[in-house]
């Protein structure tokens, strides 16, 4: 699904090079749930926006869906983004301005899905995670929790094959971050791919594959023991 190949992302040069990402060799599988950790600084939100196409990388090649992105026009790369993508992030990055159901309807806008169409789908997706109640709410009138949840509202717009999702429960208590994982979760058992960075390892255990970063690299990667959480 996204295939990242000798990865660099460079910042600055000389001494002041700041080397995000070192070499990074990953492969996501359709289907897969993979979560990121490492330290603050080891390169996890450069490596999801590589995965995003949100930026480009200064070496290697970032492949998504078997399409290497250093060739695609900027045209592409946002339609790219918008149909095949959907990003969560820790600070929800909702629209202040707009309701909850206008910040989900957003992303259809410039596919061009009819005003009632649009509507309709956003009021379903609403409806689906819980906030069937509160289409009108402007952002600040909801809790951390319920914001969260029109951010993935808002991600599945446009029934995208994959979420990329930075941090979703950095801003929620633990009870609160436990529901969105379980709404990751689910996501991904119906077939959607997610990628999570975490620096929570009691979330991270949720995916299938947790990739550790360290300086910019892959140190390891290891495989949550499924049977534990279900024995
Ligand atoms: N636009 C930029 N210009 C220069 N350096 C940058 C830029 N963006 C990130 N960096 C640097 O790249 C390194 C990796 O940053 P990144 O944001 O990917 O880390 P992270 O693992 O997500 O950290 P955190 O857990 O704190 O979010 C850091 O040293 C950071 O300072
Ligand atoms: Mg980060």
């Amino acid at each position: 699904m996204i295939r990242l190949e000798g990865v660099q992302k460079h910042y600055g040069t000389g001494q002041a090079q700041v080397r995000a990402l070192d070499g990074v060799d990953l492969e996501i599988e359709d289907g897969e749930f993979v979560a990121i950790v490492g330290p603050s600084g080891s390169g996890k939100s450069t490596m999801l926006q590589l995965m995003g196409a949100l930026d480009a990388p200064t070496g290697g090649t970032v492949a998504i869906e078997g399409v290497d992105t250093s060739g695609m026009s900027a045209t592409a790369l946002t339609r790219l983004r918008q149909t095949t993508l959907g990003f969560v992030f820790q600070q929800f990055n909702l629209v202040p301005t707009l309701t909850a159901v206008r910040n989900v309807e957003a992303p259809m806008v410039p596919l061009g899905v009819p005003r009632a169409e649009r509507k309709e789908k956003a009021g379903d997706l609403l409806e689906t995670l819980g906030l069937g109640d509160r289409p009108g709410h402007l952002p600040l009138q909801l809790s951390g929790g319920e914001q969260q949840r029109v951010a993935i509202a808002r991600a599945l717009a446009n029934d995208p094959k994959v979420i990329l999702a930075d941090e979703p429960t950095g801003n929620l208590d633990t009870a609160t971050g436990g529901e969105v994982m379980r709404l990751l979760a689910g996501l991904n058992s119906e077939g959607r791919t997610i990628v999570l960075i975490t620096h929570d390892t009691e979330v991270a255990d949720a995916a299938e594959r947790v990739v550790h970063l360290r300086d910019g690299r892959i140190e390891r990667a290891t495989q949550p023991d499924a049977s534990a959480s279900t024995a």
